[in-house]
């Protein structure tokens, strides 16, 4: 069973990635942290984020890195991650390390921006999960403020206004819903409210594919 979950920043797709794959008993990857682990080689390494050839090779060196989540979740590098996002050539450095994952016996659930479109679009289960900037933003801000770091709603607004931009009109696997997708509005849904929603379009999703 193969689940792909896409969405926009802090539209909570990955909590409920997580909580599908805890449900169903499979590995869950978190393609964003692909992108920020990128990201964050590079600037470890004192490189520029346009860098194309350093953010290539700092991507094809990424299955040798163990991902340290707290350096990585932070509001800066979602947005440098973003940058490093859009090259053509770093996306093609980590589509089979995602579709190898993706291939598992038993399955696996990936979140991100291109799963349902790009790296599965085979996948049994696929689910966009969208919310309104502000809410989104308010959630964002909160998870931020959790980690300890310090943060101005209207700052965090513009990220991801900013970052939408940005990752729907790359011109390599820019963010759009997979025509086969369900669309999930969390606006007005609570944690628990989503995971509902999201298991009800899964089991319904595979039920469909293993019957065709
Ligand atoms: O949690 P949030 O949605 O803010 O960020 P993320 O999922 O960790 O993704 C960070 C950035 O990586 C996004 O803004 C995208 O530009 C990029 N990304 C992507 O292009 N493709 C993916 N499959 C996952 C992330």
């Amino acid at each position: 069973m193969i689940i792909a979950i896409d969405g926009p920043a802090a539209s909570g797709k990955g909590t409920l990635a997580r909580r599908l794959a805890e449900h169903f008993g499979l590995p869950h990857l978190d393609t964003g942290l692909l992108y920020r682990a990128t990201a964050r080689a590079l600037l470890d390494e004192g490189r520029d984020l346009s860098d194309n050839k350093a953010a290539v090779a700092a991507a094809r060196g990424l299955a040798l890195l163990d991902f340290d989540e707290e350096k990585l979740r932070g509001r800066e590098m979602g947005e440098a991650a973003s940058i490093v996002a859009a090259m053509p050539d770093v996306r093609q450095a980590l589509v089979e390390m995602q579709r190898s994952f993706a291939r598992r016996p038993g399955g696996a659930v990936l979140d991100g921006r291109d799963i349902g479109t790009v790296i599965c679009p085979d996948a049994d289960v696929k689910i966009f999960v969208t919310a309104t900037a502000e809410t989104r933003a308010t959630r964002r801000a909160l998870e931020l403020k959790g980690r300890g770091e310090k943060v101005d709603y209207a700052a965090v607004l513009d990220d991801i206004r900013k970052r939408d931009e940005r990752d729907a009109n790359r011109s390599s696997a820019p963010l759009r819903t997979a025509d086969d997708a369900e669309l999930l509005d969390t606006t007005k849904l609570d944690v628990e409210g989503a995971f509902q929603a999201a298991l009800e379009i899964a089991e319904r999703q595979y039920a469909a594919a293993s019957q065709s």
